[in-house]
């Protein structure tokens, strides 16, 4: 299995910003069969980057569509119109579900919508800060995961990414921020491991891919990359600085030759 390296770069970076960035991280990123590296760039970047790109060394993610293809739904971009620009798509991340109101009902439609038109969804699920106190993270997890998975077949399964993100982790870069343990990460991978199988059978579920987010820089990389379920990252404040960035994938392709 590969391991993704994938940048949210959220609302940054104007257009030509981006395309500066990517060209910095095309210089430096090597082309490594078993790693994949992927930025997800704001939407108005996507047009332009994607003929800027070397697909073979970056590929480029959607942050947000809508799950209808044509028609008449003002402001959104639709599947279809993504399809020829990136290969996957982020759905369901902690910020589009707390400060845009999506549902799992939401999240679902579009998870069937990217499988539908061959894009890759990479299904982010975590729960809360106060979740966690009240000791309800097993039952968010399995709600969260199920619920984007409810439209999808066994068959499906092996094309849809799963991010662990705890949403008490993200963005933690000041000083006191909370950070996700290595054991925190593996005691929540195991269990979204377990119900994948117990939904879809034990070798579909080991075919899914895990990848952890939560405050990913390049000093903690490794600690999260070493976990036996840990198929990659999803990396946000960090992938916006570039030694920062393709240091991690550096890590990630040192981490894969000594599993090898
Ligand atoms: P962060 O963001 O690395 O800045 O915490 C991760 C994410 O939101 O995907």
């Amino acid at each position: 299995m590969k391991t993704y390296i994938i940048g949210n770069w959220k609302m940054n970076f104007t257009v030509g910003e981006a395309s500066l960035f990517l060209h910095k991280l095309l210089q430096k990123v090597h082309s490594y069969r078993d790693i994949e590296v992927v930025v997800a760039p704001s939407l108005v970047a996507l047009q332009s980057l994607s003929l800027q790109t070397d697909r073979r060394k970056i590929k480029l993610a959607a942050q947000n569509f809508y799950h209808r293809d044509f028609g008449a739904y003002t402001g959104e971009v639709s599947i279809a119109q993504l399809r020829s620009l990136v290969d996957y798509v982020i759905v369901g991340h902690s910020e589009r579900r707390y400060i845009f109101h999506e549902t799992d009902k939401d999240i679902r439609a579009k998870v069937a919508a990217s499988l539908r038109d061959g894009l890759t969804p990479i299904l982010c699920i975590g729960e809360t800060e106060s979740e966690r106190t009240f000791g309800e993270t097993a039952d968010v997890l399995r709600d969260q995961l199920l619920g984007g998975l409810q439209d999808v077949s066994a068959e499906d399964l092996s094309k849809v990414i799963i991010a662990y993100e705890p949403v008490w982790a993200i963005s933690g870069h000041g000083k006191a921020a909370k950070v996700a343990s290595p054991l925190d990460v593996k005691d929540a991978f195991t269990l979204i491991r377990k119900i994948l199988k117990e939904t879809y059978g034990k070798d579909t579920a080991s075919e899914t891919s895990l990848l952890f987010g939560g405050s990913v820089k390049s000093i903690n990389a490794e600690s999260y990359l070493r976990l036996v379920d840990c198929n990659g990252l999803l990396i946000g404040g960090a992938s916006l600085i570039a030694p920062e960035f393709t240091d991690i994938i550096e890590i990630a392709k040192r981490v894969k030759d000594d599993r090898a």
